[in-house]
């Protein structure tokens, strides 16, 4: 399987309401502290998220899901995050919105299988050819671009790597030299190069290199230098995704002209996929490789329509299946095209196979502390006052909307020459920025008067 020689990180959700979660908050036990990772309160629903990550953890997953059902604003978004973040780098974890799927270029089933198979991972072993070592010296030499006589580019470069034991230089043609300039390798990182492809990967700094300058802008990992020769066999794993390797293998059957395409939308070939499924299985029984079974997520379930359920409820069943979560906010109502009624919108065949994980509304404790979470994670100070204020209007509108008013809320305040958010600022911007309550009072107010 020499042919992956690109290695792509499994998409991540970025959203940035939730990124001061780092996980579900619990202690040894797998009991939920009452504030603790980023999260606070709902505890039970905690304490059930921190099971299925078990689950998931144990291989007991495949094939089932989960349902996230609470109102809006308590969470559920919130605590799938958290199963990611929980779940760790190795896992696929795969977040889409209902909505989604009605794409105008795509085919639902189309959009379906891709995030199926965004969600699946393969762990791959590969005995690579490597020069490995920490880097003692490193000059790379510029010249002007073919292209553009105003850019320089990397030409060529030299460097000395180290181990304990050994030492060697290498001169380097124009690729890898670009690789070294952009990731950019200094002296005193540990690396290795691959002999064959030329992949350049950066794994740390080394320890006890010297002269080496530290930049404190980079999160450093510190790794002992290697022991042995510069120049050897390094077992490596990755974990790509299913949906990774159809791209890969799409890539090399196309034309420049459709690779622009690629990456954006475009419908694979079911006739890739098989070929890239026989390839995994090959690998698996070859013993170079494992099934990752991740997590696709979709928020908003009750968007989803009979077809897309039903084409779920068979995913779940084949042997390529990713675990499934979903959250809704609706309680009874109709099945996208139907006009039958069912719990969340989700047909009875498919809820049977999932566990309902509830979350409940907070209370002004609960709304506090996420609050100040979330300003802490902003970079935004409130005073007490203020707080208490914001908390009380979290606590009769909505968390969203106490949340939503921070930001307008710290313009106020630098304008009138504060850092520090008072409740008058508060005030000013929630009357600058209405609540859903206020917005559909208005409306009605007026409607009278626009409709005449
Ligand atoms: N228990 C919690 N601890 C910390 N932050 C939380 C917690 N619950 C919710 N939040 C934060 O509050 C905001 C609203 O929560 P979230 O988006 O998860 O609600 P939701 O249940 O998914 O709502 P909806 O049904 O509208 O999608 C987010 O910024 C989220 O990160
Ligand atoms: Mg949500």
């Amino acid at each position: 399987m020499a042919e992956i020689k690109e290695i792509r990180k499994t998409e991540r959700e970025k959203a940035s309401i939730h990124s001061h979660i780092t996980g579900l908050g619990l202690d040894e036990k797998g009991k939920p502290k009452f504030k603790a990772d980023g999260m606070v309160g709902q505890l039970e629903a905690r304490e059930a998220a921190g099971i299925v990550v078990q689950l998931i953890k144990q291989g007991k997953m495949a094939g089932r899901g989960i349902l996230f059902v609470g109102p809006s604003g308590t969470g559920k978004t919130a605590l799938a995050v958290a199963i990611a973040r929980e779940l760790g780098e190795d896992t696929p974890f795969n977040m889409i919105n209902a909505a989604e799927i009605y794409s105008t270029e795509l085919k639902k089933t189309e959009v379906l299988t891709q995030a199926i198979r965004k969600s699946i991972g393969v762990r791959i072993r590969e005995k690579r050819l490597v020069y490995e070592g920490g880097v003692k010296d490193i000059k790379i030499k510029v010249a002007r671009s073919r292209m553009n006589p105003y850019v320089q580019v990397p030409r060529e470069a030299e460097l000395t790597l180290v181990t304990k034991d050994d030492s060697m230089t290498l001169r380097v043609g124009e690729e890898i030299a670009e690789q070294l300039m952009r990731l950019p390798v200094r002296k005193g990182d540990l690396i290795w190069i691959d002999a064959n492809t030329g992949e350049v990967v950066k794994e740390g700094k080394a320890k006890g290199i010297e002269g080496a300058k530290t930049y404190d802008i980079e999160t450093v990992r510190y790794l002992d230098l290697p022991t042995g020769p510069v120049k050897k066999e390094k077992e490596i794993t990755f974990t790509v995704t299913l949906h990774d390797l159809d791209l890969n293998a799409a890539a090399r059957n196309i034309s420049i002209t459709a690779l622009f395409s690629l990456f954006t939308e475009r419908e694979i070939n079911q006739d890739i996929r098989k070929e890239v499924d026989n390839l995994v299985k090959d690998m698996i029984n070859r013993g170079n490789a494992e099934l990752v079974p991740g997590v696709l997520f979709i928020d908003d379930a009750h968007m989803l329509d009979i077809e897309a359920f039903s084409f779920l409820t068979r995913a779940l069943e084949s042997d390529l299946s990713p675990i499934l979560i979903l959250a809704s906010n609706r309680g009874i109502t109709k099945i996208r095209g139907t006009d039958i009624e069912s719990p969340h919108g989700i047909p009875l065949d498919l809820l049977d196979r999932l566990l309902i994980i509830p979350t409940r509304p907070y209370n002004a404790e609960e709304i506090k502390e996420i609050i100040k979470i979330r300003a802490n994670e902003m970079d935004i100070i409130i005073d007490n006052d203020a707080l208490d204020y914001l908390t009380k209007l979290g606590v009769e509108s909505s968390l969203r909307y106490a949340v939503e008013l921070l930001e307008p809320a710290q313009i106020i305040a630098q304008r009138n020459g504060r850092n520090t958010i008072t409740t008058e600022d508060i005030k000013e911007a929630s009357t600058l920025f209405s609540d859903t309550k206020r917005s559909v009072k208005y409306v009605k107010e007026y409607e009278n008067l626009l409709l005449k």
